[in-house]
């Protein structure tokens, strides 16, 4: 096979990648080692940016979007048994939406294939060759349905997570990570009950963190900060309700229902510097993770494919390279931005539990909070980095 832009990974990234090329009269082939029903039904982040949003109705993919998405004006902050809200359309102008990753993942399917785009599912033994110079053709290799199969193409994009192989098929020597790792994980459930707040409240509490996000009118997302190794098997439902109704006590009440799903998130930073080498791009998790906590995971990798798909634009239709010799540093830009929010949400609202200076930092952590929910500045430095920085 051959094609202009071979893409590993039809998650977000490289779904929306292909579809922007296809906008631009370029032309990918993504392969993708899951089955399209798992890609589909993997429930991951729900939170979108503004802009996120906006692109997809922009560029055709954003219908369902506009029916089902629900969207939210702000968040709550809540400490010391009160809610504050945070009004992010009074404060900015700008809205965030739910949305979750799924639907836009089976959003771009449903389109990419519609338009005829060409996505391998259950391919196995990808690994990505030849992008290092300008002499060799980069080439993508793989099973699938038991036969090899070859893609070559004039430029590889990555877009294959933290765990695919684009990253690790960087040459050693060639790039960096920076790599941040939390003393805790999050607890999720998703549950068949009403969720306690219209918009999300990210909750401080002495027990520790917890989060109450939604999928809609009658089904909540729930999270609780627990240790980064903790056992689930060691959480029933009664034990994880009685935890999240602790940690929202004095703020709204909570009504339970059904869990539908539970699992364990981990929680790291992590970046790749730079995010290219010779024809190999990475774009999304494949070259940054963020802890859950500023919302931003599928927002960044957003940004990237959109710097991403210029920059091939521009060298295609006139033989100018220089969005992809600036691609890693302008993505690099929004990425670190996109970090030192993450961190900055994710210290504030988690309790470190025991060591020298946890009297100090609890103190700390709430004069954080009532400045934050107290003051506009403050105020409207949460709301710009939630609902996403400007993007040019
Ligand atoms: C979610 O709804 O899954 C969600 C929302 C906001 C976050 C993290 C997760 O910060």
């Amino acid at each position: 096979m051959r094609t202009q832009v071979g893409i590993v990974g039809a998650g977000p990234a490289g779904l929306m990648l292909s579809h922007l090329l296809h906008l631009s009269g370029i032309e990918s082939i993504i392969i993708e080692d899951r089955s399209r029903e798992y890609c589909e039904n993997r429930i991951r982040a729900g939170l979108m940016e503004h802009w996120v949003a906006q692109m997809l109705i922009e560029t055709g993919v954003g219908e369902r979007l506009k029916r089902e998405a629900m969207v939210h004006d702000g968040i709550f902050l809540a400490f010391n048994n009160e809610a504050h809200k945070l009004d992010f359309a009074k404060l900015i102008d700008k809205h965030v939406y739910i949305y979750d990753q799924k639907e836009v993942v089976t959003d771009l399917i449903a389109h990419r294939l519609k338009q005829g785009g060409q996505i391998r599912f259950e391919v196995e033994g990808t690994s990505v060759h030849d992008f290092a110079g300008n002499g060799g053709k980069p080439t993508i290799r793989f099973k699938h349905q038991g036969k090899a199969q070859e893609i070559e193409c004039d430029f590889i994009a990555g877009c294959d997570g933290f765990h695919g192989v684009s990253r690790p098929s960087l040459p050693v020597g060639s790039w960096q990570g920076y790599d941040r790792v939390y003393p805790f994980g999050w607890l999720g459930i998703l549950s068949e009950s009403p969720p306690p707040e219209k918009e999300l409240i990210y909750a401080y509490h002495e027990r520790g963190f917890a989060l109450f996000s939604m999928r809609g009118a009658e089904l909540s997302r729930l999270y609780l900060q627990v240790a980064p190794d903790e056992d689930i098997e060691q959480w029933s439902d009664d034990r994880v309700w009685d935890e999240l109704t602790t940690r929202l006590q004095g703020v709204r009440p909570l009504k339970r229902g059904k869990v539908l799903q539970k699992g364990i998130t981990p929680m790291r930073s992590y970046v790749t510097e730079p995010m290219q080498y010779g024809r190999l791009f990475l774009a999304g998790d494949s070259a940054h993770i963020v802890p859950p906590t500023g919302a931003k995971g599928m927002n960044l990798a957003m940004a990237d494919v959109r710097v991403l798909a210029r920059a091939f634009e521009a060298f295609f239709r006139k033989h100018d390279t220089a969005g992809l010799e600036t691609y890693s540093a302008t993505a690099l830009r929004r990425v670190w931005k996109g970090q030192r929010f993450s961190w900055w949400m994710t210290q504030m609202l988690h309790r470190v539990h025991g060591g020298e200076y946890a009297g100090f930092d609890t103190k700390r952590q709430l004069a954080e909070l009532d400045y934050v929910a107290g003051s506009e500045a403050a105020s409207i430095s949460l709301a710009e980095n939630y609902a996403g920085l400007p993007i040019d």
